[in-house]
């Protein structure tokens, strides 16, 4: 079976990790404990896990551009075509949006925004009621990025289970069972 290329099979799993690691870090935050800087130290890692998928979202795009994907086995449906070009294309613009609206809500603060303590990130420098907005945003896109998800792995459990096509060697897991497809 066709696999996509190693970049895009390293980034998709190397940013899968983060992706997941930050919707949990999110939409858990209010369950982590504030005491001893705990909550910080999530939203932190949150903060700057999220600047990295930026750049690692700027740097996929481009390798996506220069190394098309392998094309959908033979007997994909037009409909299943379309479903996973949009699903897929939907992700790489979350995956842009999302962070970018988290960037955007940083001036709901005055602390500087540090990137793994290493070194602080400028802000836009937006008043209160843009980076309240960004905010409404960044929780809506976090939804959205959970459907996205969900689909996704509906679809992987489907091709699984109903197909037995075992799409996962496409993304570089295991070895192809059925030959020729
Ligand atoms: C792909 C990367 C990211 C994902 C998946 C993500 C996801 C989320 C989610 C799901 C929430 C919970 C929303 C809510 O219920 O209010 C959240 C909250 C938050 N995110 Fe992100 N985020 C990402 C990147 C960023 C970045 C780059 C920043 C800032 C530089 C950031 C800053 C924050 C902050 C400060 C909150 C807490 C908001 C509050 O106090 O309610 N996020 N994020
Ligand atoms: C938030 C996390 C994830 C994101 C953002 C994501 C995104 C994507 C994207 C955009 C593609 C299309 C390939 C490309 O153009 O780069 C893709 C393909 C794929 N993903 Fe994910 N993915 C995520 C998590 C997962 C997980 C957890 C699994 C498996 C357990 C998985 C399995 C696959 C497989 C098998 C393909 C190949 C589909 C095909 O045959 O074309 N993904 N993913």
């Amino acid at each position: 079976m066709n696999r996509y290329s190693k970049g895009a099979i390293i980034l998709h799993w190397l940013m899968a990790v983060m992706i997941i690691g930050n919707l949990a870090g999110g939409f858990l935050h209010d369950f982590v404990p504030t005491e001893g800087g705990q909550r910080s130290l999530v939203m932190g890692l949150h903060k700057s896990f999220g600047l990295t998928i930026i750049a690692l979202s700027l740097v996929r795009l481009g390798w996506r551009l220069a190394n098309p994907p392998p094309d959908f086995p033979h007997y994909f449906t037009s409909g299943e075509r379309l479903l996973a070009k949009a699903g897929h294309g939907g992700f790489y613009l979350v995956m842009l949006a999302l962070p970018l609206t988290g960037w955007v809500m940083a001036d709901r603060n005055t602390r500087p925004l540090s990137f793994f303590g290493i070194t602080d990130v400028p802000k836009f420098g937006v008043d209160k009621a843009v980076a309240d907005s960004a905010h409404e945003l960044h929780e809506t896109l976090g939804w959205v990025m959970l459907a996205l998800l969900a689909l996704h792995l509906l679809a992987l459990v489907k091709h699984q289970l109903l197909d037995r096509d075992n799409l996962l060697v496409r993304m570089g897991l295991g070895k192809g069972r059925r030959a020729g497809v």
